[in-house]
């Protein structure tokens, strides 16, 4: 573990933002971070195991609290800020939040990002996939891979004292150069004791400003990306799942990331 008050120093000194302390994961807490992450992980491969066209929603739903209950978990959306299901699936045109429901039956063509988070002992992973139901169309499926494509960059590339906006720096210029669009209203951020914790990651950004990334931290980065214009809207009938506003797809990944001297560690994926 890194020594925070000499590191820390250092860097404000510089005149740089730095994480809290409490943004350091002590190495106790990364312990239970990293179960909770290989059960959400365990969810998601469980539901990759089963998605196929003419399932609905409400069943996606069904296998998650199966599994998260079989692995002594919590699924953490249940009933957070009131939330009323234990994970988000976002089928097409919905950028994230999607609420599972028996009334949306996947159908052939369908891209869905499904989002899982998992209590696991008092300590949170966070990751999503998508998924490609049936036979989708080719630029649906560069949509999908661009978008993992992105994230993985960012894994390979961001290492400790890198900062926050080089991350979204490496997003909206991979976005840009496919000829797509991130959203800039909703982000990644710090996970491990809470589902949402600090600090923000936006997916866009400027290099080398922002928050330091220190060894010990540990956050999500989830790019949602839009084939067409960036802009979104709430959908009001239910205050959570966005959509694009032009109604053109939007795909997301996400992973549980641990920053350590080497670089970012996946926990979850
Ligand atoms: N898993 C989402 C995230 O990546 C959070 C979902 S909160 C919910 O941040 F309430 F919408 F489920
Ligand atoms: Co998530
Ligand atoms: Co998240």
């Amino acid at each position: 573990m890194i020594d925070y008050d000499l590191v820390a120093d250092k860097w404000k000194k510089m005149g740089c933002k730095v994480p809290t302390r409490e943004m350091i994961k002590t190495d106790e807490q990364i312990e239970g971070i990293r179960k909770a992450s290989i059960a959400n992980t365990l969810v998601l491969d469980e539901v990759a195991k089963h998605i196929r066209v003419g399932m609905t929603t409400q069943e996606i739903d069904d296998i998650v609290y199966r599994k998260t209950k079989e692995l002594g978990g919590i699924p953490a959306p249940l009933n957070y800020e009131g939330f009323p299901k234990s994970v988000c699936t976002s089928i097409n045109d919905a950028v994230c939040h999607g609420i599972p429901s028996k009334d949306d039956v996947l159908k052939d063509g369908d891209i869905i990002n499904v989002d899982c988070t998992t209590n696991l002992n008092g300590y949170y992973g966070d990751s999503s996939r998508m998924f490609l139901i049936g036979n989708v169309s080719e630029e649906a499926k560069r949509l999908v891979r661009v978008t993992k494509e992105m994230l993985d960059l960012c894994v390979e590339k961001i290492k400790p004292y890198m900062r926050l906006g080089d991350i979204g720096y490496i997003c909206e210029k991979y976005a840009k150069e496919h000829g797509y669009s991130v959203v800039h209203e909703i982000g990644g951020h710090g996970v491990g004791l809470d589902l949402h914790e600090d600090p923000y990651v936006a997916h866009f950004g400027k290099k080398g400003t922002g928050m330091v990334l220190f060894p010990g931290m540990v956050f999500t980065i989830e790019p949602m990306v839009n084939q067409g214009s960036r802009r979104i809207f709430l959908d009001a009938s239910n205050d959570w799942t966005v959509y694009t506003d032009d109604g053109s797809l939007s795909a997301q990944w996400e992973y549980t990331l641990l920053m350590t001297e080497e670089g970012l560690e996946i926990l979850s994926k």
